[in-house]
């Protein structure tokens, strides 16, 4: 094959490419002065947290562990702040256990958050009573409100993504590090707005069951400090605005690549998968393990063809697949694009994104998604992958631990009319607190089926 695997890379060959989804600068000498300063500074991460998730999602791909990404769709700098940080980390964390105590299976925690600042429009522009204005296209580039000043790429917001990045993350590790006492409470898991579900007998036994295995292991520790009191979360983001990710990608003293240290596992968006275009000749010389977004427009060709270039040794854990293709298209999308990797004899990790898939929009105009839906594409995914004896190994939600209204349906049986009240998000609609932790409920329900 030719392309372009067989150039050198450098970490800025990808100027040399068709670059899509960034933002015009009006000045952009000052980006560039930004970024040379970003590259003085220190990373966020560090090679060996990055090489232990590559050695943790090469394990999920043999089925040894189970993926869960999840977190904003896109942060925002004003709700960088200690109990939405907070919040994020308990439901993810809750969702974790649900998880490992339901699969029996350790889980592999990669939030989307501590960077996840930029966002892939489908429209340059914005027009609104005859004005046209640049798209919103995250707080790193520039901000939501409808005028020229807030709507005009901004570079100095690039040292605020960092700097909130590390803001973010420096609370996370320290939360990781005995921060979680509380989860043992049982009201805690207080799950009482399961009880107008059908569910909600099943779903009350596991929650149960799961406290009492909390309080055996606290027993067990007696005042140790047990597994809970250490949990390990990755972060990861879209890689979207390059040179943001250029000033973090560094060489380290006595490793072998490159490493972006700007998070743990960046992945390249839906919108910017082309071979020969910026984003996959950045990824495919980095050390890191990476995400590949699959979705409906994905042919055989393009992704075989991806594969080989985004990892060319087959090594382990390097690649995880996300496929997002609605709950309408994954039974015709998803099976030969499994049966064509299949066929390489490669390991990649499966991870099924319900969410990008069921965007619609209400007669109000607002973007949904329906909690049907979303199960849905999880559990044809589910299905799939046991039907041709492959494996599904992890799920990636856009989530908040926030009592939000902008997901229909869950046990509480939101609906179009409540989207109202608290609708926050500034791109797409998250599960709410109480909806993730169904999610996880129902995830769990579905693999005890298949493995029964
Ligand atoms: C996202 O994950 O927020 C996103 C934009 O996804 P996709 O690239 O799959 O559309
Ligand atoms: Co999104």
């Amino acid at each position: 094959m030719a392309h372009s695997s067989v150039a050198a890379w450098a970490p800025d060959s990808w100027t040399s490419k068709t670059i899509r989804q960034q933002p015009t600068y009006p000045n952009p000498a000052a980006l560039d002065d930004v970024v040379d300063h970003l590259t003085t500074l220190p990373p966020l991460v560090t090679s060996w947290e990055v090489d232990a998730l590559r050695e943790e999602l090469a394990a999920a791909a043999r089925g040894e562990r189970f993926l869960l990404q999840g977190g904003e769709c896109a942060e925002s700098f004003q709700d960088c702040t200690a109990d939405i940080i907070t919040s994020r980390l308990k439901i993810l964390l809750q969702m974790s256990l649900v998880l490992t105590y339901g699969l029996n299976t350790k889980v592999v925690r990669v939030g989307r958050f501590a960077g996840q600042y930029a966002k892939p429009r489908s429209s340059p522009t914005e027009t609104r009573d005859g004005i046209t204005l640049p798209s919103y296209r995250g707080d790193i580039i520039n901000s939501p409100a409808f005028t020229e000043e807030a709507r005009t790429p901004d570079p100095q917001r690039l040292k605020r993504a960092y700097t909130k990045s590390g803001l973010t993350l420096n609370l996370v590790r320290a939360l990781s590090e005995g921060g979680f006492a509380d989860l043992r409470h049982p009201e805690y898991w207080n799950v009482d707005f399961m009880q107008h579900s059908p569910l909600a007998d099943e779903y009350h036994a596991l929650v149960q069951a799961i406290e009492d295995s909390l309080r055996f292991m606290d027993v067990v520790a007696d005042g140790t400090p047990g597994s809970l009191d250490r949990v390990q979360f990755y972060t990861s983001h879209e890689a979207l605005l390059l040179p943001y990710e250029t000033a973090f990608t560094r060489h380290v003293p006595h490793q072998n690549g490159v490493y972006n240290l700007g998070t743990h596992l960046p992945w390249i968006g839906k919108r910017t998968n082309h071979l020969d275009g910026a984003h996959v000749e950045y990824m495919r010389g980095l050390r890191n393990p990476i995400g590949l977004k699959v979705g409906p427009s994905m042919t055989r060709t393009k992704l075989l063809d991806l594969i080989e270039v985004l990892d060319p040794d087959d090594t382990p854990g390097r690649l995880t697949l996300i496929t997002r293709f609605g709950a309408d298209a994954v039974g015709t999308k998803l099976p030969p694009l499994l049966k064509a990797v299949q066929a390489t004899g490669r390991t990649v990790l499966w991870c099924c994104d319900p969410m990008h898939g069921n965007t619609e929009r209400t007669e109000g105009g607002l973007k949904t998604r329906r909690f049907s839906n979303i199960s849905a594409e999880l559990e044809q995914t589910f299905d799939i992958h046991a039907a041709e004896g492959s494996h599904l190994g992890g799920v990636h939600f856009e989530l908040t631990g926030e009592d939000v209204t902008e997901c229909i349906g869950g046990a509480r049986g939101l609906t179009e009319h409540d989207l109202e009240r608290a609708y926050h998000s500034r791109v797409d609609p998250r599960l709410n607190y109480e909806q993730a932790l169904e999610m996880a409920f129902s995830v769990v329900r579905k693999y005890r089926q298949l493995h029964q």
